[in-house]
């Protein structure tokens, strides 16, 4: 009996690429390939990749020259770059890792299995070209899986928003959203199949529609799924301040499964850094958002991301940023060293900011927001929350779930409760997760 031929599949990167990873497994299962975890076992090894930040980037060129070694012990190994470095470098990765079979870009993940083909028969090739229009979307397979209960589902690809630090609008394309009758379908199909929580996922959600002739805007699509029988909870991500509309602010008030939970990067407390990143809303209007917010939904939690060391900011932009963070007590924010990236506008300003000065700011960011989330955790002690359990925790005898406003909790009960929402009582408050009790009935 043969044993198939098997892939092994990293993925770097955010969640619209662990999404596309799905997508490329759905499509290769197609040609006969078996996901490893093992790369040593594998006859096709992807790595779909990451350039949003320099470092994400290097990453790729280390994890290529391991697997040289591999590749000289096993020459029939077909070794595939795709994701964002593959969409920058093109070709040109061709030419500079010899080693390398396939390179494919964020648009042609439904060219792979033709691809791996022509590698199987000994080519080398690179796919890069965009695909402009709508179709696009309709080209990368749906989720046909049927375990788990919580899923991502692409609503829209692309970004036109031109931030002046930002890559992704150059490796991801323009915006395009995807036809609201194919997501709402493919949904229903996923709650039939048992799944109870749905995200929601594109670079900039809130535009969703806004390009496309007749088609509803996001607000009307979030009321469409949340008809969907049997969908019990609701979230997307990611969403851009400036299109943070009164109308959606409302839905967290009118739409019961809209989860108390919001990802609404900021970047910066300073509206001069604001100005200089073109993100379309001064310090004001994001905290204008977040009271409104804060009305619709009372106890909602707020995440974001921040950029520190964009050129150009000052220690008193720096602390803009840090009093920004203590108005809006957020639960968690996802900070950054601003990083220079090919093709931006930022990357001809001139970078003021030194690197021990930048990496001393990041420092004083992270003791500010560990407090305050600590702070936050320990303040859910008491309260009873309802928690999503989705699976088996990593700390032995325990299950994992979240909870609507997206806070881990860690639970002693039976693994047969994965898959349930139920009632925990929040017992300890962790830097990173909570511990909880079931409430019994
Ligand atoms: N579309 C999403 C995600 C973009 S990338 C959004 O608009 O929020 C995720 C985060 O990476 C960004 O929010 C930003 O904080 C950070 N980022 C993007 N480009 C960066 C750069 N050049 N240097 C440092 N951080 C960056
Ligand atoms: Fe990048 Fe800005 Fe688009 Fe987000 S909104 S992907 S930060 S350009
Ligand atoms: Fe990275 Fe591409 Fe996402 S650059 S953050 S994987 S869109």
């Amino acid at each position: 009996m043969t044993r198939g031929k098997l892939l092994y599949l990293e993925t770097f990167g955010c969640q619209m690429n662990v999404s596309d990873s799905e997508k490329i497994l759905t499509l290769l299962k197609g040609v006969g390939y078996k996901p490893t975890q093992d790369p040593s076992q594998a006859d096709l090894v992807i790595l779909n990749t990451c350039s949003v930040r320099a470092k994400a980037e290097e990453k790729v060129y280390n994890h290529l020259v391991q697997y040289k070694g591999l590749k000289r012990k096993k020459p029939g190994l077909i070794l595939g770059v795709g994701g964002c470095v593959a969409q920058q470098e093109g070709v040109r990765l061709l030419a500079n890792v010899p080693h390398l079979d396939i390179v494919f870009g964020t648009h042609n993940l439904h060219l792979l299995p033709e691809m791996v083909r022509a590698a199987e028969e000994g080519e080398r090739l690179a796919e890069v070209a965009f695909i402009d229009n709508e179709t696009r979307l309709d080209l990368f397979p749906v989720d046909d899986r049927t375990d788990g209960v919580s899923r991502f589902v692409t609503v829209m690809q692309g970004c036109d928003n031109f931030c002046t630090y930002c890559i992704v609008p150059y490796v991801r394309g323009r915006e395009i959203s995807r036809r609201s009758a194919d997501v709402l379908d493919e949904i229903s199909g996923m709650v039939e199949k048992g799944v109870m929580e749905v995200t929601l996922l594109g670079q900039n959600v809130n535009s969703y529609g806004a390009k496309a002739a007749g088609e509803m805007n996001f607000v009307s699509l979030l009321r469409e799924v949340s008809k969907i029988r049997g969908i019990e909870r609701i979230r997307f991500t990611t969403s851009h301040p400036k299109d943070f509309s009164r109308p959606l602010i409302d839905c967290f008030a009118e739409i019961p499964q809209l989860c108390g939970h919001i990802h609404l990067p900021a970047q910066s407390g300073s509206n001069a850094v604001l100005s200089a990143m073109n993100r379309g809303y001064t310090r004001e209007e994001y905290l204008g958002s977040i009271a409104l917010l804060r009305a619709a939904c009372p106890g909602i939690q707020i995440t974001g991301d921040i950029i520190v060391g964009f050129p150009g900011e000052t220690e008193d932009d720096f602390r803009a940023t840090l009093s920004l963070m203590e108005e809006v007590r957020y639960a968690d924010v996802f900070s950054f060293i601003y990083s220079k990236r090919p093709e931006t506008k930022a990357a001809g300003f001139t970078d003021e900011v030194g690197k021990d000065e930048k990496q001393e700011r990041l420092d004083r960011l992270i003791v500010l927001q560990r407090r305050i989330t600590l702070e936050i955790n320990k303040g859910f002690v008491g309260t009873v929350q309802k928690v999503l359990i989705e699976g088996e925790s990593r700390r032995g005898g325990q299950l994992f779930g979240r909870t609507s406003g997206n806070r881990i909790v860690n639970i002693t009960a039976d693994a047969s409760l994965v898959g349930s929402m139920v009632d925990v009582v929040i017992t300890r408050g962790y830097q990173n997760s909570l511990q909880g009790e079931l409430v019994e009935e």
